[in-house]
C-alpha cells in the first residue's frame, strides 16, 4: 500500500507539492468520507498521476444558525479509507491558517449563485467560492474533482474557474445512492429511524418527474406538481423547494426543451436534504 502524507500548514502543502508526479488532481472535502466522496477519489486516482484530498468543515459556508461544531467528523476512518484508496497527499488546513484575523478578501460569483440553494442559504456560496479558490491556489491541481449531488456547487465552481482563468479542469461525478435511492450525505447520519425510511421520498419524486417526461410531458409547471405531489404524501417530509431549471443557466423553466436540472430541498425533522437529476 502507498504511503500516506499527511499535512496541516500551507506551508507544509507547498513543500509536499512540489515533489508531487503531475497530474495532480485534487479533492477538496469536509471529511466524514462516505461512497460518494470515496467515488470521487477513486476517479481522481485512475485520471491523475498523484491525487491530494483536503479536509476542512470551512465555517464560512454554514450560517451562523447551522451548528457547526455538530458537523460529524471521524478523522481516523477517513485516514484509513484514504490509505486504501491509494492517496498520496491528505491536507488537513486550520481554520485559523484558512481565515487569519483580519481576513477579508472573498471571491463571490454572482448570477449563478442566486436561485436554488444560494436563494436559500444566504452567504454559502460566497464560503464555498472562497475556500475552493484558497485551495486551489494552494494545491495548484490539474484536475479537481466534485459530485453532482451538489449540482449548483459544480456550475459555480466551473463559473469560477473561468471567470478567474484559473488552469484546472473541473470533473464532475454522479450521485452514489444507498439502495432505496437516498443520495449518500454525511448529513444522513442526522436522521432517526423513521425520517430515515421517509427520505427515499426525495429520490422518488424525481423518478417520478423524470417518468412523465419521458411520457412526453414538457410543461415544468406540471413536473414541478408530479413531484410536490409525492413530497407532500410523505408526512415526514416538510418540502422547502422544488426545481426544474436550466441545467446551465439554472434558471426556472416553463417548458423543457433542452438539458434540464431537477432539483429540490426537503426537511425530514431539522435535518436538510437536497437531491437531483439531470435528463435531456
Ligand atoms: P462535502 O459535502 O464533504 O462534499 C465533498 C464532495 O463530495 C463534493 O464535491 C460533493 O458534491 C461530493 N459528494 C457528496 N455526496 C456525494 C454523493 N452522494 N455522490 C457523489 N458525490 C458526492 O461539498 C463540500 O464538501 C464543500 O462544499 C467543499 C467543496 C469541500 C468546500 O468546502
Amino acid at each position: 500500500m502507498n504511503e500516506l502524507q499527511e499535512i496541516v500548514t500551507f506551508e507544509e502543502l507547498r513543500i509536499a507539492r512540489a515533489s508531487l508526479p503531475e497530474p495532480v488532481g485534487f479533492v477538496p472535502t469536509m471529511g466524514f468520507l462516505h461512497e460518494g466522496h470515496l467515488s470521487l477519489v477513486k476517479r481522481a486516482c485512475e485520471q491523475s498521476a498523484s491525487v491530494v484530498v483536503s479536509i476542512f468543515v470551512n465555517p464560512t459556508q454554514f450560517a451562523p444558525t447551522d451548528d457547526l461544531d455538530a458537523y460529524p467528523r471521524d478523522l481516523e476512518r477517513d485516514r484509513e479509507l484514504l490509505r486504501e484508496a491509494g492517496v498520496d497527499l491528505l491536507w488537513i488546513p486550520t481554520p485559523e491558517e484558512m481565515y487569519p484575523p483580519g481576513f477579508q478578501t472573498w471571491v463571490e460569483a454572482e448570477k449563478i449563485t442566486k436561485p436554488l440553494e444560494g436563494a436559500k442559504r444566504p452567504g454559502h456560496f460566497r464560503g464555498v467560492t472562497t475556500v475552493v479558490a484558497k485551495l486551489f491556489n494552494a494545491v495548484q491541481p490539474q484536475m479537481a474533482f466534485f459530485g453532482q449531488k451538489d449540482a449548483q456547487q459544480v456550475a459555480v465552481i466551473r463559473r469560477m474557474v473561468r471567470d478567474l482563468n484559473m488552469p484546472i479542469e473541473i470533473v464532475a461525478s454522479p450521485i452514489i445512492r444507498e439502495r432505496d435511492g437516498l443520495a449518500m450525505s454525511s448529513r444522513n447520519t442526522y436522521l432517526n429511524e423513521a425520517e430515515r425510511q421517509a427520505a427515499s421520498v426525495l429520490y422518488k419524486s424525481l423518478l417520478a418527474a423524470q417518468s412523465a417526461y419521458k411520457k412526453g410531458e414538457r410543461s415544468a409547471d406540471s413536473l414541478r406538481r408530479v413531484m410536490e405531489g409525492i413530497i407532500t404524501d410523505e408526512p415526514l417530509a416538510r418540502l422547502e423547494y422544488i426545481s426544474c431549471a436550466d441545467y446551465d443557466s439554472l434558471e426556472e423553466l416553463t417548458v423543457v426543451s433542452g438539458k434540464t436540472l431537477l432539483s429540490l430541498a426537503v426537511y425530514l425533522g431539522r435535518t436538510r436534504l437536497i437531491d437531483n437529476l439531470v435528463f435531456g
